[in-house]
């Protein structure tokens, strides 16, 4: 199961996936991308489907999570790609400051939403592909970044993900389910958001000069076939890297967020 699974890192994974075999779906915006992926899967030894949902609702969440664990009662891996990237603050529908949604709240939604079927799975892992090993301080008093900067919110909520995987750990550690923080570091993919011209020049750069998502593929593979031990761990592209594993906070942030989807 992956999110952002029709483009960048998410894709190639899903191609790994489907090409030795295995079956992969795909979760984006983009039917056409993933109409694409299933072409390509067609003549592959394994299978792909493609659900189209906007992850940045968590109405579209919740429905993801009740009709893939209906389908799929059994999930082996689950990997977080989904993110877009917004130069300027915007609020989805439902009220949440966008990045907050998407990359943050999506991947809370159905990390915990899809434990039951994944502790079914073999070998069960979530693999969520982020930035762990940022030091951005939380403001709690900001937490869906008011004070707005993309790049600064980026970080901000990729270490949101790095409490969401301790939290995890913390209930559901004695479990089956493993998580993994991953860090792919510089990596040309379609870095799909909104960009001021400089943010755009920049990405630009990244696209021609990084080393292609498919470099990325093996080591997560590495993690899907075999799970560390440990209920959380940290991962680069080619090392174990430390997590800032703050449980009180991770505490804090998994309270509010839980009081944010009551209300939300
Ligand atoms: N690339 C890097 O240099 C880098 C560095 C550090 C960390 N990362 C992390 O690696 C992960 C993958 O990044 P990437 O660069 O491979 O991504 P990417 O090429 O920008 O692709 C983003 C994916 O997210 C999907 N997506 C965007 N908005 C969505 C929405 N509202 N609902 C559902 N899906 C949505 C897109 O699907 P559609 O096009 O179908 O909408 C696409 O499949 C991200 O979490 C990122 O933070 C990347």
């Amino acid at each position: 199961m992956i999110t952002g699974g029709t483009d960048g890192i998410g894709a190639a994974v899903a191609r790994a996936l489907f090409s030795r075999g295995d079956r992969a779906v795909v979760i984006g915006t983009d039917p056409r991308k993933g109409a694409r992926l299933l072409r390509e899967a067609a003549d592959s030894p394994g299978t792909a489907s493609f659900r189209q949902a906007d992850l940045g609702s968590v109405a579209e969440n919740r429905r993801i999570i009740r009709e893939l664990t209906e389908k799929h009662p059994e999930i082996d891996g689950l990997v977080l790609c989904a993110r877009y990237f917004q130069t300027r603050r915007t609020v989805t529908p439902e009220g949440f400051e966008h990045n907050f949604a998407l990359f943050y709240l999506s991947r809370f939604l159905l990390s915990h939403g899809m434990i039951g079927a994944l502790a079914k799975g073999d070998r069960p892992v979530v693999v969520n592909v982020a930035g762990p090993g940022q030091d951005t301080p939380i403001d709690w008093a900001d937490l869906q970044n008011e004070n707005y900067d993309g790049v600064r919110a980026m970080f901000a909520t990729g270490r949101y993900n790095d409490l969401l995987g301790v939290d995890f750990a913390r209930r559901h550690g004695d479990g089956p389910v493993r998580y993994v923080l991953f860090q792919p570091g510089p990596t040309a993919t379609s870095f799909a958001g909104e960009y001021d011209a400089p943010t755009a020049r920049f990405v630009e750069h990244q696209k021609a000069t990084a080393k292609p998502a498919t470099e990325v593929v093996p080591p997560i593979l590495g993690l899907l076939d075999a799970p560390p031990a440990e209920p959380v761990s940290a991962f680069g592209t080619h090392a174990r890297i430390a997590i800032r594993d703050d449980p009180a906070a991770a505490a804090r942030l998994a309270a509010i967020t839980e009081q944010l989807l009551g209300s939300g």
